[in-house]
């Protein structure tokens, strides 16, 4: 059978890890292009409220039916089944998480993969190879497929060495050198003429946006994404934590880390926006509103860096190492989720598991890159717009609904012993049981009809 399972060797180890899965694109990118198309402040504020009141209960859910059952989310979700019928929901829940972590890394490895060729492109400007950089920053299947084999073997090379010497010595290594890259950043671009009427949009409420049920649905999906909920991978970094620890204040600290990254990183895009435009750059499209997805990172920032002369470069390559970090530390993740099933339950080592699993994605990957107009949206709103709130609401009714809440309450005791009388315990259980799955279901059909 596969090899023994791994556990995070220290708190630190665990929390860098479960909060840089978190913290990746969907923070650095995909939170400060939704506040700037959905009232600046407005969503930053709805944005901490659902992060604190959905994702930190549904995160709890994963950590601790993982620590429970240390398995991967199709054999926890059966273990705390007892009986037949939710036993098989359970595993073919389980099942099509494990598909959907799978695909999110098949298509956040194409994105990962452009960060790694827009990384690269000041280091060949520099050496008078214009032609080389000209095709590193022009979209191309060629380019795509290599960059993304090249973020798919970096993600294999680290999950290839397991939990303590993959997962968690990179973790350890890579976030705290992405905060630095990126506080290093923020203070740059704040003293740069322009900087602080982005600031001011970022962080000035317009509270008319604020019951509009867009912002509200973009904020929801915004935070499951960002908490790298639904897919089971909070639930197997949850399921390699000592029983010693403490899991409520481990996922707090976890969103805590996580929503403090997003606000960062709101300091950082918005105001770098508005220093484009003070360099004459367009940052409103037709349509009147700021330019948001990959033109700003692709084609708007780019631009800014190239303005800026020599400086620029630095900027540039700072800037897009700090989104190859960011990327990777989530996709180790996401890659664990399939990894850690086919070792459990295939008996196959990870060796193999990891480069087979590695192997699969970027096929899918290819499909996506060769029919890009046509798949690239649809898997990205299958994956995070739809599947991963009802995979969350799967697992906070397996939580609450299907697991004993007396084993519930001994595995949070583990590390806990005075749960019972927290405050905690008196709002989280009623509350992933009727709360969650009540607004999780309610902001999914305003998705729907939004759609
Ligand atoms: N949380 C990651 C991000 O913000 C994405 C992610 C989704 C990671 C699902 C793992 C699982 O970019």
């Amino acid at each position: 059978m596969g090899s023994p399972r791994g556990q995070f060797s220290s708190r630190i180890g665990f929390i860098l890890a479960a909060s840089g899965s978190a913290v990746g694109l969907g923070n650095i990118w995909g939170f400060p292009t939704n506040a700037a198309e959905n009232g600046g402040g407005a969503f930053v504020l709805i944005y901490f409220v659902l992060a604190f009141c959905l994702a930190y209960p549904a995160l709890m859910a994963e950590l601790i039916i993982g620590r429970y059952a240390k398995s991967n989310i199709s054999n926890a979700l059966q273990k705390i089944s007892d009986n037949k019928a939710t036993k098989t929901v359970g595993k073919v829940a389980g099942l099509y998480g494990i598909t959907i972590a799978t695909l999110i890394l098949s298509f956040y490895g194409i994105i990962a993969g452009w960060m790694i060729a827009f990384f690269l492109e000041p280091l060949f400007t520099i050496s008078g190879l214009s032609a080389v950089s000209n095709w590193l920053t022009h979209s191309g299947e060629l380019r795509n497929l290599l960059f993304c084999a090249l973020f798919i073997l970096l993600t294999v090379g680290v999950i290839r060495a397991g939990v303590e010497q993959g997962i968690e010595k990179w973790s350890c290594r890579l976030m705290p050198s992405m905060l630095i890259l990126m506080v290093a950043l923020i203070i740059y671009v704040l003293f740069q003429d322009g900087a602080l009427t982005g600031l001011k949009i970022y962080l000035v409420p317009d509270f008319q946006q604020i019951s509009n049920p867009k912002l509200i649905t973009s904020a929801l999906g915004q935070a499951f994404f960002s908490l790298s909920l639904g897919v089971g991978t909070m639930l197997i970094y949850g399921s390699y934590l000592s029983p010693d620890e403490n899991l409520p204040a481990m996922g707090a600290i976890v969103t805590i880390v996580d929503t403090s990254i997003a606000f960062l990183a709101g300091l950082l895009v918005l105001p770098a926006l508005f220093v484009a435009q003070q360099q004459g750059l367009t940052i409103y499209n037709e349509a009147g509103s700021l330019i948001a997805g990959p033109d700003l990172i692709f084609q708007t920032l780019p631009a800014l860096f190239q303005g800026m002369g020599l400086i620029g470069i630095p900027v540039s390559l700072v800037f897009f190492c700090l989104m190859t970090i960011a990327a990777l530390t989530s996709s180790i993740s996401m890659l664990e989720v399939p990894v850690s099933y086919t070792i459990e339950n295939h008996g196959i080592n990870r060796h193999s598991a990891t480069w087979l699993i590695g192997g699969l994605t970027f096929a899918i990957s290819t499909i996506i890159i060769l029919n890009f107009d046509h798949m690239f949206d649809f898997i990205v709103a299958l994956t995070t717009e739809y599947s991963q709130p009802l995979l969350g609401l799967m697992l906070c009714i397996f939580a609450s609904w299907v697991w004993n809440r007396n084993k519930l309450l001994d595995e949070i005791r583990k590390g806990y012993p005075k749960v019972e009388a927290s405050i905690f315990w008196k709002i989280w259980p009623g509350y992933v049981r009727y709360c969650c799955p009540a607004l999780i279901l309610l902001m999914f059909f305003q998705t729907i009809l939004n759609s």
